[in-house]
């Protein structure tokens, strides 16, 4: 039988169906597999279930081996595979597109709530006994009816704008291309990042990290929003400089911010945790029963088609 090694054990339903189409041996701890651990654990595998948190690069495939035939990322985003080494080496790479887009596209709504109605500091106020009801006591930003600005106008990005709809938001949008699809669903004006930036109250991000990605909003574009604005990532955490969103949160140049990823997870800026302005959750965009759950029966569906000679559903061709 084949042998695959898996980082991290996923929810249990999905384990037992895995075992029923190979033997694998698995990181059964609390956290990340170790370096150490990781290129000791694959050794000798057919296949690798990764997280988004693995870095599995050419040295991890060579410590796999010439009969390694699939990486299988438990994530949508697969930046921390080394693709151009995985196709080298004939190795497919396969993500969980599709299960996962409304997961994160509601986490990226709940962060924009957050902020915008500072619900963590009126939970903080509140635990402390400051609650002291008055007509200019935790004012928070309009939403209904005001522009949402979308970066990314793939499968996350379309659904986080489709929901707008219900709070008769504007929506405008940037990214690579025009999308026929993403105006016909969301009503959303194609604009250039620029024109995004100076006229949006909410800028959303859903791109997938690449080097083109990579700190997307820096100074100049925190300078370009509005100061009333609020910036929401669910999407990888270099697309934003962290220490450039630090400088605007604290001088009010932008109003706030919610963040679900971060540039070094699981480190986060120790300048974000000081201030009021942001909300801060860990990488839970996906972090539904149902949502890991599918996206485990996923990454099983590509093992076992990649270990039985068969191409995987779900194979990443980028
Ligand atoms: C993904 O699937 O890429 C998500 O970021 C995981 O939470």
């Amino acid at each position: 039988m084949s042998k695959v090694y898996v980082t991290r054990m996923l929810p249990r339903p999905v384990m037992e169906e895995l075992g029923r189409v190979c033997e694998y041996a698995a990181n059964e701890e609390d956290r990340p597999a170790s370096r150490e651990e990781l290129l000791s654990g694959v050794k000798g595998c057919d296949g690798v279930i990764s997280m988004l948190n693995d870095a599995i690069d050419a040295e991890v495939m060579q410590a796999a081996g010439p009969q390694c035939r699939i990486l299988a990322n438990y994530a949508v985003g697969y930046n921390n595979i080394d693709l151009a080494e995985a196709r080298r080496l004939g190795i497919a790479v396969t993500n969980t597109p599709g299960v996962l887009t409304d997961a994160t596209a509601d986490l990226a709504w709940a962060l924009l709530f957050a902020a915008a109605r500072r619900v963590p500091e009126g939970d903080r106020l509140v635990r402390h006994g400051s609650f002291n009801w008055a007509p200019e006591f935790m004012l928070g930003a309009d939403i209904t009816g005001r522009t949402l600005g979308v970066i990314g106008a793939g499968r996350i990005g379309l659904n986080f704008a489709r929901k707008a709809r219900g709070f008769d938001m504007k929506v405008i949008y940037a990214g690579r291309h025009r999308s026929s699809e993403f105006e016909a669903e969301t009503g959303g004006t194609f604009v250039t990042k620029e024109e995004l930036l100076r006229t949006a109250d909410f800028v959303s991000l859903h791109v997938t990290l690449t080097p083109e990605t990579r700190h997307l909003i820096g100074e100049p574009e925190l300078g370009m929003m509005k100061p009333t604005a609020i910036l929401i990532n669910a999407s990888r955490g270099p697309v934003v400089d962290e220490k450039a969103l630090v400088r605007a949160l604290r001088e009010r140049r932008i109003l706030a911010a919610g963040l679900d990823v971060y540039e070094n997870e699981p480190e986060v800026e120790p300048g974000l945790k000081e201030l009021d302005n942001v909300v801060l959750t860990p990488h839970v965009g996906t972090a539904t029963v149902g949502t890991r759950t599918e996206m485990g029966f996923m990454v099983v569906r590509n093992v076992a088609a990649a270990l039985a000679g068969q191409e995987p559903p779900n194979l990443v061709r980028a």
